[in-house]
């Protein structure tokens, strides 16, 4: 049986737009998943249509920029627009993820994980952190490792703000999300509806 993960992202400026479809191509890597992407400034009203594609779907993974130290506006405007599926608990036990960008190294990156996670909670989903060991955390270490950011709770990836999209964030980010995508499909295969 094939199970279904949809990727909802914002991205303002294009840098976490290269990002989720990393994360993307990790999940439609594993076998019997199919993967979607999705456009959060399209799923901003309660009836949105492609909020049927969420309804259905066994797997979810949020993505935004972090701005100003939180989520995007406009990916809260999609949190938000999910209440009434609150209300029924609709998305009850679904698998969930989740993945930020920002400028800085750091960045508060954090504190929009922190979001996606609570949101995730409030709909009574499932949620499954990075599962990657920190990179670049020792003498020998360099920001071409893995998860270079030593993000544990969801994926974080860095973009220089003075380069566009084709080269930022880097290769090693763009590995990291995808191998976040893979474990996403394969956490849904094993615990997801
Ligand atoms: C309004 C605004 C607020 C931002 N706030 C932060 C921030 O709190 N921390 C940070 O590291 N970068 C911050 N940045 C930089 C963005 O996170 C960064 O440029 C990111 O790559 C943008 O992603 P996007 O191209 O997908 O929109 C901010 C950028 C904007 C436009």
């Amino acid at each position: 049986m094939s199970v279904s993960v949809v990727t909802v992202y914002h991205s303002g400026y294009g840098h976490t737009a290269v990002v989720a479809e990393a994360v993307n191509a990790g999940v439609s890597c594993v076998e019997g998943v199919e993967a979607i992407l999705l456009d959060a400034s399209e799923l901003n009203t309660p009836d949105a249509p492609g909020l049927a594609l969420l309804d259905n779907a066994d797997g979810l993974i949020f993505g935004a920029p972090t701005y100003m130290g939180s989520a995007s506006a406009v990916f809260k405007g999609f949190m938000e627009a999910t209440s009434s599926r609150w209300m029924e608990q609709k998305w009850a036990n679904k698998v969930a993820g989740g993945f930020t960008n920002s400028g800085a190294m750091n960045g508060d990156k954090q504190n929009t994980l922190v979001e996606f996670m609570t949101f995730a909670m409030q709909h009574s989903m499932i949620w499954v952190g990075l599962g990657q060991m920190p990179g670049n955390n020792h003498s020998g270490g360099s920001e071409n490792d893995a998860n270079r950011l030593g993000a544990t709770i969801g994926c974080m990836t860095q973009a220089n703000v003075d380069q566009a999209g084709d080269v930022a964030p880097p290769q090693s980010d763009r590995d990291t999300a995808t191998a976040f995508g893979v474990r996403m499909a394969e956490s849904v295969k094993r615990w997801g509806r």
